[in-house]
């Protein structure tokens, strides 16, 4: 089953929480897309991809605001809040929008050095989905301003996480680099937050796809 609408209603729910969770899940999708294009995935799974970026975070809906939206370092207790998002929006897709956006979502917190949550895989445990997500979720939060520090820029942001992109693709690393570096970040960051009023365009390339 796949019900954009639902997508569409959910998603609203994820902007009306946080407009920075939201705002960074618009990009992660958009990033997640061009790295699915740019190492050859068939259409069907660049929009699951893109989908899939745009809801991996959807789980902190149900994270009460004091926690989620916290300026404070978090308890270990808080954190381990947090760390339930992967699974409660894993079952949140599963059930109102399609099946198929579950694994993608559920594992996007993996590392490729099996210290990830919920499960602590191992690498050749993580599926491909999930990496992309993962990437693309780590790229979105380095190349965007944050209190604490400011925007890293695209090349450096790739340098971070290429030990983390070396081992996720082994043989397919070169085109996730360059995939990444090709993409204009801070374009982009503006783009979503103009794109954020609009949902239903967001989603409109997907209406007949998955
Ligand atoms: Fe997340
Ligand atoms: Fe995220």
């Amino acid at each position: 089953m796949c019900c954009p609408s639902n997508a569409a209603l959910i998603l609203s729910l994820l902007k009306e929480k946080s407009s920075g969770v939201f705002g960074h899940s618009i990009v992660t999708g958009i990033i997640a897309r061009e790295i699915a294009v740019d190492i050859g995935l068939c259409d069907d799974e660049v929009n699951i991809l893109y989908l899939a970026g745009l809801l991996h975070d959807i789980g902190k809906i149900f994270i009460e605001d004091s926690i989620l939206l916290s300026r404070e370092n978090l308890t270990f207790k808080q954190f381990n809040i947090i760390k339930q998002h992967p699974e409660r929006g894993a079952r949140t897709v599963e059930r109102f929008i399609s099946e198929k956006l579950a694994p993608p979502i559920l594992y996007h917190h993996e590392l490729p050095n099996g210290k990830g949550y919920p499960y602590g895989l191992r690498n050749d445990e993580i599926p491909l989905s999930a990496k992309i997500i993962s990437t693309a979720d780590k790229f979105s939060a380095l190349t965007m301003e944050r209190p604490y520090r400011s925007a890293l820029v695209t090349d450096m942001a790739v340098l971070v996480i290429d030990d983390h992109i070396k081992t996720f693709f082994d043989g397919k690393s070169r085109f996730v680099r360059s995939s990444l570096k090709s993409l204009n970040m801070r374009d982009l960051h503006i783009l979503s937050a103009q794109i954020s009023n609009d949902i239903d365009s967001l989603l409109a390339s997907l209406k007949y796809s998955i």
